[in-house]
């Protein structure tokens, strides 16, 4: 029912080329939906280039236009070729201080521009030591998701900030657990909607735990970071989400 969905996140890293990488990886072969999220400086470049390959950027602002140096609205990724926009992403919220009221505005401004917003949400070390992953988690999808949410438009991410570039992974039971109460919290808010919204898991992901972890209850895909960045390691990590389809 939900097409599952590889995404890449290359976060700052890449030149024109990189854009290699997008060529060796080639068209899908098989039924998920693949996404590259590269720098906004390669999306123009990346976007069409190879037939079945979405691309998508890593954050917009949330106004169309104006004096805001340095930033990108999302019209202009949607001008660029990109047709969907990472949102909310832990390092965002921890580099540049965006609160669940900034994402939602993002998101707003995502679907506005025609966008499918990925809004990413996790908990830290602290937190989940503390025994609050799951209001952490709570609070985030309240307060970072619009109303109005639909599967077309929205995809959700949860990255644990302890997993991210660290090679720790959640266990198959911790993962469920999350995207379990997930998919519960958005069932109560936006009903029957809620059953095609696709939720990925993001953390370490690798060619070696992508078919462990897609086997885990309410994962959807992935959103890799690391292991996006080379086809040799992200074809596998495709695969592996094929065979769970
Ligand atoms: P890694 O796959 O490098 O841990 O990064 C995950 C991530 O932050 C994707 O958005």
């Amino acid at each position: 029912m939900r097409r599952k969905l590889a995404a890449g996140n290359w976060k700052m890293n890449g030149t024109r080329a990189a854009l290699a990488e997008v060529d060796t990886l080639g068209a899908p072969k098989g039924p998920s939906e693949v996404l590259i999220c590269p720098p906004a400086t390669l999306i123009a470049a990346a976007a069409g280039r190879v037939d079945g390959i979405a691309v998508g950027g890593q954050d917009c602002h949330a106004a169309e236009k104006g004096a805001h140096t340095g930033d990108v609205s999302a019209s202009m990724l949607a001008d660029a070729g990109a047709t969907h926009v990472i949102l909310g992403h832990s390092e965002r919220r921890a580099d540049h201080g965006e609160t669940d009221a900034a994402v939602r505005a993002k998101t707003e401004a995502a679907w506005a521009a025609g966008l499918v917003a990925i809004v990413c949400v996790g908990e830290t070390l602290a937190q989940r030591e503390a025994g609050e992953t799951l209001d952490v988690i709570g609070a985030q999808l309240d307060g970072s998701v619009p109303d109005g949410a639909t599967a077309a438009t929205t995809v959700i991410a949860y990255e644990p900030v302890w997993a991210i570039g660290t090679g720790k992974v959640p266990t198959n039971d911790q993962i469920a657990e999350v995207h379990d109460a997930m998919r519960e919290r958005l069932k109560n808010r936006f009903g029957a909607e809620s059953d095609g919204m696709r939720l990925l898991y993001g953390g370490s992901v690798k060619g070696s735990n992508a078919a462990e972890i897609f086997a885990v209850s309410n994962v959807d895909g992935a959103l890799v970071g690391g292991a996006s960045l080379k086809a040799a390691d992200f074809g596998p990590i495709v695969e592996a989400l094929d065979a769970a389809s």
